[in-house]
């Protein structure tokens, strides 16, 4: 693993969220609430983006699609395809439950930077 120049700090201001290709990795950066998280920016359960979740105040991120949900901190399932009713159930057999993989990020010399 190796950390990667990503993106001058000041093109991610606080409340707002990009994503950045690391190689052939498509990572999600986010940053709220004074913290900044890097994660790959697709959902483990269909490999859907995850671009437009919705972050709830116990930093978790809602995938938009089915609403599986993860630790911002961990990447651990805090919930796994509950959405829609009835049908989420049928959708969460269809894979594993799996974390969402969360990478390294710093702040140095002004840009942002991702390890992997
Ligand atoms: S793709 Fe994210 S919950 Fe289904």
């Amino acid at each position: 693993m190796s950390w990667n120049k990503v993106l001058p700090e000041k093109d991610l201001p606080e409340g707002s969220r990009k994503v950045v290709k690391v190689g052939e990795q498509s990572v999600l950066l986010l940053r709220y609430e004074n913290k900044l998280r890097a994660v790959t920016n697709k959902c483990p359960h269909l490999s859907l983006p995850l671009f437009k979740g919705n972050i709830t105040e116990d930093n978790t991120i809602v995938c938009p699609w089915h609403h599986s949900a993860f630790d911002l901190d961990t990447g651990d399932v805090k919930a796994w395809s509950p959405w829609p009713p009835v049908v989420g159930k049928i959708l969460a057999c269809l894979t594993k439950e799996k974390a969402l993989t969360v990478y390294p990020v710093k702040i140095e010399d002004d840009n942002i930077w991702v390890q992997l």
